[in-house]
């Protein structure tokens, strides 16, 4: 592969996040070809666009390069359009390789036979070009494969990111039910939120468990790249070694443009143990010193005081009451009230929005919330119209990403954005 030679690539997102990883790539990628497709971006860039994406992008799930594409009945036409593959490009039979296949209305029988069908042709092809065969490494393998079964046609990528993006290297400390980064990521750019005074200002979550919001937001705004501290797949194969040196390059760029965030942030949980983690997490990720963090119950904690002008932007994943509780005084209130059927939310968040119009509407510039939950109802519950709403999924749990613009004496939206809400359901 030559240096300039445009590569095909798949850059998979959370569903919903299509269009917003479209506006980053084009944005980190000015030259690439982008489109927005269900599950992510076809990109088509030359190879330095898979560094590029894997080091800056904080909404991609993985970078795929596309090898082959064709029909199919049965497994042995997936081994004969493997066989096609120059695989001797990609690796030598010293490095290790793992085939994943994902399936779209296959009529295919078996997906492990056809996985191990692929595995057949690169082993084959490689014996028969240099007489060795490579091993399977199932945990951390070289050259990472990716078959994608349709209905009728089937394709061969190679994975260039290795473990997953969201996994940027800081979490150690999880807690119950920890946000994915890349989705963290995604709720900040739904809410066009850069760290910046004018771009949403300071940014609060009082329920911020292991950190995932605070601590990208924090990267954000000390423009820390996302991928700075692991390592990615490419590094080991053999169409990325000529670009080493460049690499080195971005990776520098990158560590020479971090600065020091020009808004504050703040992150509380009711639990002490969760904000222990989340301090640990940021540590781990070198942006603690731009966070505080406190203890305390959401419905007392009272609204940091801004630098006057400056916006505020609250960000969350509420607890659902499914995996994790509300604790605190709502949940007091619940135990008190004797009855097993009251749920504690129904208490929460009439209470936290109660709060937030008595506190949070202070500020000279005021305060926005956004709150992620797959309770479609939220707004019902908060007693507060939502002045948007964006779909997002949070795994296989489709949710909303609500906006609440709070405003003193009123919590209506103005009419120009509650047109560009999304229909209610
Ligand atoms: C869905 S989790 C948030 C996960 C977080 N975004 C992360 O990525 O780890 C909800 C969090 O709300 C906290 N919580 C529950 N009740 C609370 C309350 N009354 N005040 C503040 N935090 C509360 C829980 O301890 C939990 O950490």
């Amino acid at each position: 592969m030559s240096r300039a030679e445009l590569l095909n690539l798949f850059v998979s997102c959370p569903g919903g996040v299509e269009a917003l990883l479209e506006q980053e790539l084009r944005a980190v990628l000015p030259k690439g070809k982008i489109e927005a497709l269900r599950g992510g971006c076809a990109v088509r860039a030359e190879a330095e666009g898979v560094l590029i994406i894997n080091l800056e992008s904080r909404l991609a799930q993985r970078v795929l390069v596309e090898l082959i594409e064709g029909g199919y009945r049965h497994e042995d036409d997936l081994y004969a359009l493997a066989r096609q593959v120059d695989w001797e490009r990609w690796i030598t039979p010293r490095h290790t390789i793992k085939v994943d296949t994902t399936a779209h209305r296959s009529p295919l029988k078996s997906l492990n036979f056809a996985t191990l069908r692929v595995k057949d042709a690169i082993c084959d092809t490689l014996r028969d070009a240099t007489g060795e065969r490579p091993s399977v490494d199932t945990y951390a393998p070289d050259l990472p494969v990716v078959l994608h079964v349709g209905e009728e046609r089937a394709a061969l990528y190679v994975d260039t990111s290795g473990e997953p993006l969201f996994k940027r290297g800081w979490r150690v400390d999880k807690g119950d039910a920890p946000l994915k980064e890349t989705l963290a990521a995604a709720m900040l750019a739904a809410a066009g939120w850069k760290g910046t005074p004018d771009t949403g200002g300071a940014l609060h979550d009082p329920c911020c468990g292991s950190g995932t919001i605070p601590i990208e937001a924090a990267l954000i705004a000390s423009g820390a790249a996302p991928g700075i501290m692991r390592r990615f797949a490419f590094e080991a194969q053999l169409p990325f070694q000529p670009l080493q040196n460049r690499w080195a390059e971005l990776k520098r760029a990158a560590q020479a443009r971090v600065h020091a965030p020009a808004v504050p942030i703040y992150a509380s949980d009711v639990a002490f143990r969760m904000v222990d983690f989340a301090r640990r997490n940021a540590e781990r990720a070198g942006v603690a010193q731009y966070i505080q963090f406190n203890g305390g119950d959401a419905l007392e904690r009272p609204a940091p005081q801004l630098p006057e002008g400056m916006p505020g932007t609250l960000m969350m994943n509420p607890p659902y009451g499914e995996r994790i509780e509300v604790r605190g005084k709502a949940a007091a209130v619940r135990e008190h009230s004797g009855s097993e059927q009251r749920d504690a939310t129904d208490d929460f968040f009439p209470r936290l929005a109660s709060h937030w119009k008595r506190g949070y509407t202070q500020a000279s510039a005021g305060w926005t919330a956004w709150m992620l939950s797959p309770d479609m109802k939220l707004p019902t519950k908060m007693r507060l119209k939502e002045s948007r709403r964006f779909p997002m999924w949070n795994g296989p749990i489709e949710c909303r990403l609500f906006r609440f613009d709070l405003v003193a004496g009123s919590a209506r939206a103005p009419r120009s954005e509650v047109a560009n809400a999304e229909p209610n359901d």
